[in-house]
């Protein structure tokens, strides 16, 4: 097997069967995991065959453009490759590459690992987010004839994987539901930096828009606000339940039952009120 022809056949294969695809899904987005996958593998011990394989082939039939079918790419992929005589494990190793990179609404436990998926993973990652994320999504929502943004609907955090892919919400919800979150999903420590000043472009971009909008800053809708205040809230209440049952089980059990440590109890129990002083009866 020649490497070089084999990426070159890959290429041209890859470049032809995208030719009418989504301007999001397109050889351009390939070719941008690609590199970007090449670049993250010089900084890691892998395979590179099966990666720069595994990143030109990994959207070679989203399900999505294919009636929902989530097996036509690994199985075009299988397909391809076997007619370039790549060895069956290798070949195995990029039909699971591509069956596991999607995140599909990110609920999903993912059923294979290996060091090559992590790279084409942050690969496709990173061109999800940043400057070109933004793109992608806005002319996905504009291919689907989406809404931009409607303050009236959103985001849903709660999806489940056939939520997620029927979902027809404003391309802005996109943005809380998946681009935000990839940054700390990210697999390997170069994947990890580089999203770093993707993500930040993102939040200054979704400042500037709502400042157009009206809006003085990215104001977090109120059920996002009311779930984080809920959540502080339920974890003060456990923290100061597990500090009484420190405390009650210090008085039951060492000093010798409840009459007796009744008078500290108490007096412990209005300074523990004082936040202050509570550290020092645990
Ligand atoms: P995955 O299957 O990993 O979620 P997708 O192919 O669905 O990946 O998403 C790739 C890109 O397509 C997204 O990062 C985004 O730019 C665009 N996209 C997908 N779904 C939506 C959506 N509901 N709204 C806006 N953009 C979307
Ligand atoms: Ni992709």
């Amino acid at each position: 097997m020649n490497y070089d022809k084999i990426i070159n056949d890959t290429v041209i294969f890859v470049k032809n069967t995208l030719q009418n695809a989504e301007g999001g899904h397109d050889w351009w987005h390939i070719y941008r995991v690609w590199k970007n996958a090449k670049l993250i593998a010089s900084t890691v011990n892998v395979d590179l065959l099966i990666v720069e394989l595994g990143a030109l082939l990994h959207d070679i039939a989203d399900s999505k453009f294919n009636n929902g079918d989530e097996l036509i790419g690994a199985k075009i992929a299988k397909k391809f490759l076997e007619l370039q005589n790549l060895d069956s494990d290798k070949i195995l190793h990029i039909v699971k590459i591509i069956e596991n990179i999607s995140f599909k609404g990110g609920k999903e436990i993912q059923k294979f690992n290996s060091p090559e998926l992590d790279v084409i993973q942050d690969a496709d990652r990173l061109d999800a987010i940043g400057a070109i994320g933004i793109a992608r999504a806005f002319n996905y929502g504009g291919f689907k004839n989406r809404e931009i943004f409607n303050p009236n609907i959103h985001p849903n955090f709660n999806m489940t994987k056939e939520e997620y892919k029927n979902s027809s919400a404003p391309t802005i919800n996109h943005f809380y539901e998946k681009l935000l979150l990839l940054k700390d999903k990210m697999n390997t420590e170069t994947g990890k930096f580089m999203a770093k000043e993707r993500h930040k472009f993102m939040e200054e971009y979704l400042s500037q828009f709502y400042k157009e909008c009206g809006f003085d800053s990215a104001q977090p809708s109120f059920d996002v606000w009311f779930s984080d205040w809920i959540s502080l809230f339920l974890f003060n209440l456990n923290f100061i339940s597990i500090l009484m049952w420190l405390k009650l089980k210090r008085f039951f059990i060492l000093k010798g039952g409840w009459a007796e440590s009744k008078p500290r109890y108490l007096i412990s129990f209005e300074h523990f009120c004082f936040w202050n002083d509570f550290h020092f009866y645990i």
